[in-house]
């Protein structure tokens, strides 16, 4: 199952996926010069910032609305599933910020990543990992139970642990400097029914307007005890998995 994403809702009212990309942009520590390839740029928030570092940045999404707003704001970017890479040896280092969870062949992914690296290259990304938005994950399978005109709900989300995706990027021939998991409990100022419109759109691609709407409000209200608080607003259950690891020379 893929998604079919809102690019102009994400630029309004997802900000926070690229304002928290702080210590994933420390770890990749990019230099002026450096070939960079931004594996699923959404909107190119993030490939600005490393192109105003001097990198020579190369985007790519799978969704042509994300790369139509990077195009526009000045990135080189493709339209490309990051499941069929087709780059050799050219880059010093493949970037990637709360994409490669929505990839479903990561073996696939993890190879033409080792491919397109220049020996010596690092790939440095960050994911969701395991036990990522549990809470939001059980509340979209309740209401679909509750719901069996809505069909059946196939998850299009891949949250490996530490171990897991480590073996992956071994088998490739990796040599894994850093891999950890971090809860970062995440606040959504858009509220949960705006989060899941732009991150769940997978879930109601098949419903009408009206149940769209129906799955929604019940989402929201399933979640409501647990992720929001008058203090503090929505908080989702965040949980990274952050790595750096080399191509040998
Ligand atoms: C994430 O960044 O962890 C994420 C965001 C939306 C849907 C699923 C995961």
């Amino acid at each position: 199952m893929s998604q079919t994403w809102n690019a102009k809702k994400y630029s309004q009212d997802a900000t926070f996926v690229s304002q928290l990309a702080s210590p994933l942009l420390a770890l990749l520590a990019a230099k002026a010069n450096e070939r960079i390839l931004d594996l699923g740029c959404g909107d190119g928030t993030l490939a600005v910032k490393l192109q105003n570092l001097g990198c020579q940045l190369v985007a790519v999404d799978s969704s042509q609305s994300m790369v139509e707003q990077a195009l526009n704001k000045g990135i080189t970017a493709y339209c490309q599933s990051g499941e069929a890479l087709n780059y050799q040896a050219e880059f010093d280092a493949v970037f990637s910020n709360a994409a490669l969870h929505w990839m479903l062949k990561p073996a696939a992914v993890v190879q033409g990543v080792y491919l397109a690296l220049k020996p010596g290259g690092r790939f440095v990304a960050e994911m969701g990992g395991k036990g990522n938005i549990l809470t939001i994950r059980h509340a979209i399978n309740a209401v679909f139970q509750q719901h069996p005109e809505f069909g059946e709900y196939h998850s299009p989300w891949y949250f490996p642990s530490a171990e897991e995706y480590k073996e992956l990027l071994v088998t490739a021939g990796f040599k894994v400097q850093s891999i950890e998991l971090l809860k970062r409990p995440t606040k959504i100022s858009a509220g949960i029914e705006q989060w899941l419109t732009i991150f769940a759109a997978h879930a109601t691609e098949g419903l009408d307007n009206m149940q769209k709407r129906q799955f929604i409000e019940a989402v929201a209200a399933y979640l409501k005890p647990s992720l929001y608080s008058t203090q503090n607003g929505w908080i989702a259950d965040y949980v990274r998995l952050r790595f750096i690891a080399y191509k040998p020379e």
